[in-house]
């Protein structure tokens, strides 16, 4: 079964031999794009799609949230905008709420957030565990999310579990030992909190490593409330990401630069917690590649919305409305290494975004108001 969208006003595809097109047409046939060109030269489907002219963006790949969770944070974010400051101690709160839930309402919540992000365009959503931090929580929770994504992240050094408080070395060993044993199984990526009053270098370095010997991938989320030694340690570890970014010396920037590893900025988290933004402008212009993320967890930003991410990248972190919209697309598939997401191209997958709106740029130019007008996930659509 074959359908041709046709009349789009604008078609960003991310391929740099295609570039954004006017007057477009694509084709998808089953769960791949099949075609694409301008609309004048489409050729025949089984049915047929009439975009009135709007704009179409790949779907949102949003490479890095929290979603597996109990509970909110509503008096946490309540006590912060009266002017206490973030620490992520609050992530203990999260983690009782979580551990005292079942598994169908860990599950409910986890398919409400995902359901939430495609209805705004995600159509690839990665998901950490983080707030188990026992063996059998963690494992629990990467079961359940592996289930709905394949992109799940072991994040058991989130922060040391309270029954640790006295002994983090001792979590340490946990982590990667008999915990990564467990969910080495459901998880495609490892990831550490590298930041004061979580783990330090050394203790992120050992973590990331025994995930690596297991098979898991590093990315890390680094210098988010701090200077650190987070971001050069994703890079010599050859890590997918570094998320957050938030606080980088040149030597940062010159690391993330000469490497490989993507650059995955989290504006949700600074608007949540008043902090400030980082600096996508400084990024682009050494040469990183940057990823736009929503972060959405219930602590520190609790936003599904890729669309959000990127008004408030372009307003308050010097992206230009084009490479925000590439970051939260063909940036966050980077992130994920993955070459089949984030592009509108022969072979893709068939995961993509109509916008009521004429362009990409009313996703800034128009913050705050819902543009979906369809998404289509694996050649189906959902919206
Ligand atoms: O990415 N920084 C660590 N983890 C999350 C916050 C988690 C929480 O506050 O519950 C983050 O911002
Ligand atoms: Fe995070």
């Amino acid at each position: 079964m074959s359908t041709l969208i046709t009349n789009l006003g604008s078609l960003v595809t991310n391929d740099p031999s295609l570039g954004t097109l006017t007057d477009a047409a694509v084709v998808i046939d089953g769960d791949r794009i099949a075609w694409v060109g301008a609309a004048a030269a489409a050729p025949q489907a089984d049915a047929r799609f009439d975009a009135e002219g709007r704009a179409m963006i790949p779907g949102f790949v949003d490479s890095h949230a929290h979603l597996v969770f109990a509970g909110d944070r509503t008096a946490e974010f309540n006590a912060r905008m009266s002017g206490q400051s973030y620490t992520a101690g609050g992530i203990r709160t999260t983690v009782a709420a979580t551990r005292a839930a079942t598994d169908a309402e860990l599950e409910a919540n986890l398919t409400r957030f995902i359901g939430e992000a495609l209805r705004q365009g995600t159509t690839t959503i990665e998901c950490k565990s983080g707030y188990g931090l026992t063996t059998e929580d963690e494992a629990r929770a990467l079961r359940i999310a592996a289930a709905h994504t394949p992109e799940t992240t072991y994040l058991g050094a989130h922060v040391v579990a309270p029954e640790f408080k006295e002994d983090p070395a001792g979590y340490v060993e946990l982590v990667t030992g008999e915990m990564l044993d467990a969910c080495a199984p459901h998880a495609r990526w490892v990831d550490v909190f590298c930041e004061q009053g979580a783990f330090d270098g050394d203790q992120a370095r050992a973590i990331l490593t025994a995930g690596a010997k297991r098979g898991l991938i590093p990315r890390v989320h680094a210098n988010q409330l701090h200077h650190g030694p987070g971001v050069q340690l994703a890079v010599e570890l050859g890590a997918a990401s570094a998320d957050h970014c938030t606080h980088l010396t040149d030597a940062d920037v010159d690391a993330l630069a000469n490497g490989e590893t993507v650059a995955t900025l989290l504006p949700g988290a600074e608007f949540s917690t008043r902090a400030k933004y980082p600096d996508a402008r400084r990024l682009l212009d050494a040469g990183v590649t940057v990823a736009l993320s929503t972060d959405c967890n219930p602590g520190s930003s609790f936003t599904s919305s890729m669309a959000f991410c990127i008004a408030v990248a372009v307003r308050e972190m010097g992206m230009t409305p084009d490479e925000a919209v590439y970051a939260a697309t063909a940036g966050g598939a980077r992130a994920l290494r993955r070459t089949d997401v984030g592009l509108v191209a022969p072979g893709a997958r068939a995961d993509l975004l109509l916008l009521d709106a004429p362009s990409a740029v009313h996703l800034a130019y128009r913050p705050g108001v819902p543009l979906t007008a369809a998404v289509w996930q694996d050649g189906v659509r959902k919206v």
